[in-house]
């Protein structure tokens, strides 16, 4: 059989009564064959025949390239061992791009060593909000909250990922999200500060000044040394969620409106994007942004995260675009996953069930068909704004990576959620309790597919 048809990362996978064969075009088939073998043995182990392998015969590809998992530290911090065992999470359902979000308005959370101030001060927030957001008037609880990774701590989990095949995709968020960074370096801001490591979550006004070049100076600096720790082609530099108030009032951003002949503020967001772009290009590595970066023009060169719905992927993929597929309504874990909000832990709103997770489709029918090989893929985003605990997390995380796992290897006409589900019972959950995860049982619903009016 011609390995070729089994793309880069496939695999064949042979169980006679006399032997296993493997074999794939690359070490990452080998990898994922290795993966399916070891859940082979754990299905003779389920039948009573402990050591044994069933006969089969799999010719075995994922459908996306990029089959990602994405974590914020920023909101609150996960320390290495932490990480690592959300990485062998990722493993084990044959993703491959692990989203580490690490720099946020509430925390700085990698060292730069020609900035050591970005985590002596910008690590660390004074305290914390206490209930949720909608909970007026808030209320905190006192107590300093924080960490970092070192430049070696970062290293160690790259090389962790990568021996599990895994890309590590560092954010650094520019230029909004940025209020920890100028807590620490206040002079790259529009106005002088001084400014506090966030406590209160949302969207925060005070951020880079797209005037100074100081601004840029610094954004390179940090690059070149966040380049030097991560291999992956992708760098992702946020660009979401950035208010343009302090730049309508502050004369440097006006000046660089009128001389770089930028008719809004939105172009200005484009020209500091472009300008970044053009940067991590010269070191040939690619910018990944969220849909945001769209607005005032995109770079030429920029991949796309969808976060707002479909619209930016589709818009981005039909214009040539590289897109990688996370709309809030099917990617984000860090949404309760039932209707009934009090039997759920705190979270930040929303209704995801897994159900939902499962009909996740990354080419929605307003992608051209002769451009949707733009869509890489897809992920699934937790965001910890109000997960404050490692059992917290898995407890988002899991089962719903699973079925973001399924959708995003399989064939959409291999996939079958009853089947899924089945699998989950019979053998997958027992996997998760061997590593004594705290995954989310099934609840009644999640046996339904139509649970949401709108599928
Ligand atoms: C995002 O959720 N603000 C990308």
């Amino acid at each position: 059989r011609d390995r070729k048809d089994l793309g880069e990362e496939g695999y064949h996978l042979e169980v006679s009564s006399t032997e296993i064969s493997l074999s794939a075009a690359n070490p990452i088939g080998l990898f994922y064959g290795s993966v399916t073998l070891l859940q082979l043995l754990d299905e003779g182990e389920r039948l009573g025949r402990s050591g044994s392998v069933p006969t089969v015969n799999i010719s075995d590809s994922p459908r996306f390239s990029w089959r990602g998992m994405h974590l914020d530290v920023g909101r609150h911090f996960f320390p290495v061992d932490f990480v690592k065992r959300y990485i062998d999470l990722i493993a084990m359902h044959k993703m491959n791009r692990f989203h580490w979000h690490l720099t946020e308005d509430h925390g700085w959370r990698i060292e730069i060593k020609k900035y050591p101030k970005l985590t002596e001060i910008g690590a660390w927030r004074k305290e914390s909000l206490v209930g949720h957001y909608n909970d007026k008037p808030h209320r905190f609880d006192g107590i300093r909250y924080g960490g970092f990774y070192t430049q070696d701590e970062i290293r160690e989990v790259v090389e962790y990922a990568a021996t599990r095949f895994i890309t590590v995709v560092p954010e650094i968020e520019m230029p909004g999200h940025s209020k920890a960074a100028l807590a620490a370096y206040p002079e790259l801001a529009c106005t002088d500060g001084p400014f506090e490591v966030e406590k209160v979550w949302g969207i925060h006004e005070d951020v880079y000044c797209a005037g100074k070049e100081t601004t840029f100076e610094f954004l390179q600096n940090v690059l070149t040394e966040v380049m030097a720790l991560f291999p992956s082609t992708y760098i992702h530099i946020g660009g979401d969620e950035c208010p343009k108030t302090r730049w309508k009032a502050h004369d440097l951003d006006q000046i660089r409106m009128k001389e770089e002949n930028l008719k809004d503020e939105h172009e200005l967001q484009s020209y500091f994007v472009k300008r970044i772009e053009r940067f991590l290009s010269s070191h040939n590595r690619r910018l990944v942004g969220w849909d945001e970066i769209l607005e005032g023009g995109l770079p030429p060169a920029a991949t796309v995260m969808s976060w707002r719905g479909y619209e930016g992927g589709i818009k981005a993929a039909n214009s040539g675009h590289d897109v990688i597929m996370t709309p809030t309504s099917y990617c984000y874990f860090d949404y309760y996953q039932s209707k009934d909000k009090d039997s759920e832990p705190l979270a930040i709103g929303g209704f995801l069930p897994l159900s939902k997770v499962y009909l996740f489709e990354p080419i929605p029918p307003e992608i051209d068909p002769e451009k949707s090989h733009h869509i890489l893929g897809g992920q699934g985003n937790v965001w910890t704004e109000y997960i404050k605990t490692e059992s917290q997390l898995e407890y988002m995380a899991i089962p719903r990576m699973s079925a973001m796992a399924e959708v995003l290897w399989s064939s959409k006409s291999d996939r079958s959620y009853k089947g899924f589900i089945a699998r989950l019972g019979m053998s997958h959950f027992g996997r998760f309790d061997r590593m004594d995860v705290n995954y989310r049982q099934l609840d009644a619903n999640d046996r339904l597919l139509n649970q949401m009016n709108d599928l």
